[in-house]
């Protein structure tokens, strides 16, 4: 008779707890690092039993989570997908058990119908707000940019691309001369751009880097001080994420611009969860988080003030 009993979680309150899975991508970033507490803060104040699965950067490790939490019977799903493609047949999984599946900050290739919705930004127009920023910036002159891409097939990677090439398709004067992967690390955005300098007379003809997140930034920074060049001086920096360290790097003038990416994508998941549970509300397919820009002129000491406590 015991083994036929399902084994439900309590909350505080003795209601029956919500069960979600959360298949996170890994800790390649202070960003993802801050989704991941704030991801636990929204589940723990709305009395969730959270499974969390980090599939350290792993498509085959997110596919077996998601494997798993539809064998524990959850819920939900919540995954930030690493690559883009790959996932029809375990979502198909998840829609034949009657999971309700939410991406959360990167997009997927398969079919909308299955997963419930998707919460993120608009990661072209990321890319676009950073071209456009560097456009402005160098008001006409020559300017020969080396590009550090994000995770090679996730989305970001390729959205954030396209929308600064799209924004500085029709200035001639500014051009992406070289471009590889530093898989969205500090580390590897030190490597890269080192050997980008190497590459390009110490770094004399480099006129900016655009990191598709801020952790290459600041390995890039990092990379640039030890070429002996003025990071946000000699080779302008610009990037996306809006995590505490580049407003810092903004406050010392040795970075230029950010897009901010809040990492808060679980609190609009859950409303759009809670919602569907309750009543059956089925939500857009796409719930957008704003995106705003930052430069050296919009107080950056204050905003790594108001930052740095929030799980970053
Ligand atoms: O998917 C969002 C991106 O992934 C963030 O910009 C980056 O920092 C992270 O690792």
């Amino acid at each position: 008779l015991l083994a036929s009993v399902a084994i439900v979680t309590l909350t505080a309150g003795g209601a029956f707890a919500q069960t979600v899975g959360f298949s996170q991508i890994g800790s390649e970033s202070g960003w993802r690092a801050a989704e991941t507490t704030v991801t636990r803060q929204q589940a723990e104040e709305r009395g969730y039993d959270l499974r969390f699965s980090d599939a350290q950067q792993r498509q085959e490790n997110q596919i077996a989570a998601l494997r798993s939490f539809i064998a524990q019977d959850v819920d939900a799903i919540l995954i930030a997908p690493v690559v883009a493609t790959g996932w029809d047949a375990v979502l198909r999984e998840a829609q034949e058990a009657e999971i309700p599946v939410v991406l959360l900050d990167r997009q997927v290739d398969s079919s909308d119908d299955l997963y419930l919705t998707a919460v993120g930004s608009d990661l072209v127009h990321e890319g676009a707000v950073a071209g456009e920023w560097l456009v402005t910036a160098v008001d006409g002159k020559e300017c020969r940019v080396v590009e550090l891409q994000g995770t090679t097939g996730s989305s970001p990677a390729i959205d954030r691309k396209t929308g600064f090439e799209q924004a500085i398709a029709s200035h001639s004067n500014v051009s992406i001369v070289r471009s590889q992967t530093g898989d969205f690390t500090r580390s590897g955005g030190k490597t890269v751009m080192e050997s980008f300098l190497q590459a390009e007379g110490g770094g004399a003809n480099i006129c900016a880097v655009y990191a598709h997140n801020d952790d290459m930034a600041l390995g890039a920074i990092q990379a640039i001080r030890e070429a002996g060049l003025k990071p946000g001086t000699d080779i302008l920096v610009v990037s996306i994420d809006g995590v505490p360290d580049i407003f810092l790097a903004l406050a010392a003038g040795e970075a230029n611009a950010t897009v901010e990416l809040t990492p808060n994508m679980a609190g609009p998941a859950f409303d759009a969860l809670k919602a569907f549970w309750d009543n059956g509300t089925v939500p857009p397919k796409f719930i957008q988080t704003e995106s705003r820009l930052y430069t050296q002129k919009d107080n950056p000491q204050a905003e790594y003030e108001g930052r740095k406590g929030l799980g970053y």
